[in-house]
């Protein structure tokens, strides 16, 4: 088996966006949205959903971290960047590439509402919802897996983002043990989106 197999081609992804873009407009139509994105990852996720709303959405950017470096169980989290934008009275979506355990939006949310957005929404692309340890709420989402997702904005140790594909991979320890392996084997139909 391989490493890693696409999982979900630029096409399949491209589409699937413009169904969530079809959404979020349908829903927040008459008013002008903020956009919040979550970096690192979900950057690519934004560009193009933007690109596929006609609602002259304003965008923001948000980082945050878990005290101590690692992924913290806890979710106890601090804010590494925060906004620009007040969110008093706006209607907010928060985008994010990956929902996995759940404690990023979970502190996201808790923080985002004590500045009183009007309505504060979820949109991910990815829905990892197995691995849920507490309870969020996800208003769009644009595909739900189980599987270990890189590329489209996902990372693995800082590689992959830029990959215009998701791709599941099936062999983990080899792709720890050697983070680039997968670079020499893209194909480059595939990487330029077409397959
Ligand atoms: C990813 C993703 C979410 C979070 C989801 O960020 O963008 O913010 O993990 O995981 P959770 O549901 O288990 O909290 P990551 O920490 O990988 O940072 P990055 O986007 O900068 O790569």
């Amino acid at each position: 088996m391989a490493i890693a197999e696409i999982a979900y081609t630029a096409e399949q992804i491209r589409a699937r966006i413009a169904e969530l873009a079809e959404e979020l407009r349908t829903d927040l139509q008459g008013d002008r949205p903020l956009l919040i994105s979550v970096l690192k990852g979900s950057v690519i996720f934004l560009a193009d959903l933007i690109r596929h709303l006609d609602l002259e959405p304003e965008v923001d950017f948000m980082s945050i971290s878990s005290y101590g470096g690692g992924r913290s169980d806890t979710g106890v989290a601090r804010i590494v960047k925060d906004l620009e934008e007040p969110l008093a009275g706006r209607n907010v979506v928060l985008v994010e590439d990956i929902v996995d355990t759940g404690l990023s939006l979970s502190y996201l949310v808790r923080t985002l509402h004590t500045r009183g957005p009007a309505t504060l929404k979820v949109c991910t692309l990815i829905d990892k919802s197995v691995r849920r340890i507490v309870d969020v709420q996800v208003d769009y989402r644009g595909f739900t897996s189980e599987k270990f997702l890189i590329g489209y904005g996902l990372d693995f140790q800082g590689h992959y983002r830029n990959l215009p594909y998701l791709m599941a991979v099936n062999d983990v320890a080899t792709l720890a043990a050697r983070p680039q392996v997968l670079l020499q084997e893209l194909p480059h139909s595939a990487h330029s989106g077409s397959s």
